[in-house]
């Protein structure tokens, strides 16, 4: 396995966030905040209704890099209670149900950051 604990950043500015893989988004932070539905939506209607699949704004790239481990290296899935799009989701009274079809952890092996 290739280490790439080197790669791997803290981003916890805004508390919520555990892990980047990069230490930016895939758009600046507060577009993000604003319109990562938007983001989202658009990404499935190009892939789901054109068949233009792109990697930028996948929903597999925000979960590699949005995702928590435990202390034993086990990624905790993304909408658990308290994790990234959860603990938003719950203040913001918002219920999404994507993750009935999409994976909630990453598609990549993660370096256990410790
Ligand atoms: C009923 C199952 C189902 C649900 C629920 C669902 N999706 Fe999908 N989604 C799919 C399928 C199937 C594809 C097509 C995958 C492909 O062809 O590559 C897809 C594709 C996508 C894509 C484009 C592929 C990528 O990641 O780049 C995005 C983005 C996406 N969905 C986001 C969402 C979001 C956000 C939600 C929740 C609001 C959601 N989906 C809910 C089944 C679902
Ligand atoms: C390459 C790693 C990476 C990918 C891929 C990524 N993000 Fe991010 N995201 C970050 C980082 C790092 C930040 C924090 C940047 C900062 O604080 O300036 C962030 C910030 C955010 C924020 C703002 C968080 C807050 O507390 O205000 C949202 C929302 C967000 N991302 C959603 C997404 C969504 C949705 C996707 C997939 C379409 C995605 N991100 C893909 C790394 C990533
Ligand atoms: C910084 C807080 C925050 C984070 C982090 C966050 N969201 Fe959101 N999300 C919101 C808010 C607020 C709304 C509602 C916006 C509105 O109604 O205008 C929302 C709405 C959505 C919607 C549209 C739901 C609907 O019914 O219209 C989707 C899809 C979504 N978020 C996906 C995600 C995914 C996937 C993640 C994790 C990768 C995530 N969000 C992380 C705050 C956040």
């Amino acid at each position: 396995m290739i280490c790439m604990t080197s790669e791997l950043v803290t981003a916890n500015n805004t508390g919520n966030i555990a892990l980047g893989i990069d230490d930016q988004c895939v758009e600046p932070t507060d577009y993000m905040r604003r319109y990562h539905m938007d983001v989202l939506l658009h990404q499935r209607d190009e892939t789901v209704l054109k068949g233009i699949r792109t990697k930028k704004h996948s929903l597999v790239g925000c979960i590699n890099c949005h995702t928590k481990q435990d202390g034993h290296g086990q990624n905790i899935p993304i909408n658990d209670e308290g994790q990234f799009c959860e603990s938003c989701h719950t203040y913001a009274a918002v219920k999404i149900d994507c993750f009935q079809c999409h994976r909630s952890t990453p598609d990549i092996e993660v370096a256990n950051d410790e």
